[in-house]
């Protein structure tokens, strides 16, 4: 028997990709088990989205590097960002796959297993999509489906377009098969994936985008709530506020990460919008009946940031009244164009900007949930947390 461990950090497309490389493993033999320990194979799904999610893995590696027994494998954008280098920085590692060639991950392993020695997949210059009917879910009530991968922003600080190469949309017909298929096995939440999910055109047919996919995807008989993450603001068209007006089955509830609150910041960070086309996305999910629930994710710091730039994040903050807000500190990140810009803030700025917009969002974040206090709301209860029941 085969035996493998698997540790996954980042994103919830690394998640879903972890429940499908599992379930490929699976298919070939391997059973999964709950520490490296006990594995004969230990694999790490890895982030690079900041400095800090990479150095976990390289600390991971670190603290196992004398397990000579053992296969070590990284997958995902570290592996992708790093390639065969980390054949060097941890020479016990023997298997490195970026996201991009997970088709291929069953014949690579073939590969180590028969030849020994080691075996990389750093391919990323595809038009493929990983699908497979085996992904092993992990929840029984909500399931991920990946309905685009990649990403072609390019924005200026992020590493997402080298690691999991051009954006490809998967085919229309595949994504309602498998939400059939979800509805049909008791699946009662579906949540879309992708870099910028509402970017998705069927790539049989380009009039066929996020919104009415979303719509078809909402109206799969059995389905009774569709989540979608994360929507990129400069394909946030009306229509998927219509879609959501219809349809009470998709979630009232958006993820429209900002970033900044100052044009000119945005310009230098590329993202393609200006803060009153933000604010126009913010006006029509805000006339929608739904009363839809708004997060957004917020980088502070950014090179060249002055603190009137940072004061116009912290007035959009005041304007918008997030329910959420994931904010962090810019990290320098290799091959983007954002680490060669002049005006690079120094660390205690940076963690002074971020304290202090914390606090407002956590006031902010007080007085919407007090509000609610009093409210009947419908919840998907996903288990029970046993040290919460005292007896
Ligand atoms: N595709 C999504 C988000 C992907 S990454 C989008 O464009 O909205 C998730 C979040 O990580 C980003 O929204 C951004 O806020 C943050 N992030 C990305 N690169 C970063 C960096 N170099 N430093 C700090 N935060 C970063
Ligand atoms: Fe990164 Fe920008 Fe692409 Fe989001 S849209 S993944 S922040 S490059
Ligand atoms: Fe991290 Fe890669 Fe996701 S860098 S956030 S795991 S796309």
């Amino acid at each position: 028997m085969k035996r493998f461990y698997i540790e996954t950090f980042g994103c919830q497309m690394n998640v879903h990709d972890s429940e499908k490389v599992i379930g490929t493993l699976e298919q070939r033999g391997y059973v999964q088990v709950h520490t490296p320990e006990e594995a004969d194979l230990v694999l790490y799904n890895t982030c690079s989205i900041r400095d800090k999610a990479e150095q976990k893995v390289f600390q991971r590696l670190n603290e196992n590097r004398r397990a000579k027994d053992k296969i070590f494998g990284v997958l995902g954008c570290v592996a992708q960002q790093e390639g065969e280098k980390i054949f060097e920085k941890a020479p016990h590692v023997r298997l490195v796959v970026g996201s991009a060639s997970y088709p291929r991950l069953g014949e690579l392993l073939v590969q180590i297993e028969q030849g020994g020695g080691r075996a990389a997949g750093l391919n990323l210059d595809t038009d493929a999509t990983f699908e497979t009917p085996v992904t092993r879910r992990d929840n029984p009530y909500r399931a991920y489906i990946t309905i685009i991968e990649g990403c072609d922003k390019d924005c200026a600080y992020c590493v997402v377009p080298f690691t999991r190469g051009r954006e490809r949309s998967r085919r229309w017909e595949s994504v309602l098969e498998e939400a059939r298929t979800l509805a049909g096995m008791g699946y009662t939440e579906i949540q879309l994936l992708g870099q910028n999910v509402n970017s998705y055109r069927d790539p049989q047919d380009a009039a066929r985008t996020f919104a009415p996919l979303l719509e078809a995807v909402a109206r799969t008989p059995g389905i009774r709530r569709v989540r979608f993450t994360t929507s990129h603001p400069r394909d946030f068209g009306r229509d998927i506020v219509e879609v959501i007006d219809r349809n009470e089955s998709v979630c009232n509830m958006v993820h429209l990460p900002v970033q900044s609150g100052s044009t000119r910041v945005l310009a230098a960070m590329q993202r393609q919008y200006t803060r009153e086309e933000y604010m126009q996305r913010i006006e029509w999910l805000k006339a929608s009946p739904r009363q839809i629930a708004l997060s957004t994710d917020i980088i502070v710091g950014f090179p060249g940031e002055t603190d009137e730039d940072f004061r116009q994040t912290m007035r959009l903050l005041d304007e918008v009244e997030y329910d959420q807000v994931f904010s962090f500190k810019y990290s320098v990140r290799p091959n983007t164009p954002a680490q060669q810009m002049g005006g690079q803030i120094p660390e205690e700025e940076k963690s002074r900007r971020l304290a202090e917009l914390q606090e407002k969002q956590r006031q902010i974040q007080l007085r919407r949930n007090t509000a609610q206090i009093g409210t009947v709301q419908e919840v998907l209860v996903e288990g029970f947390n046993l040290s919460l029941i005292h007896i």
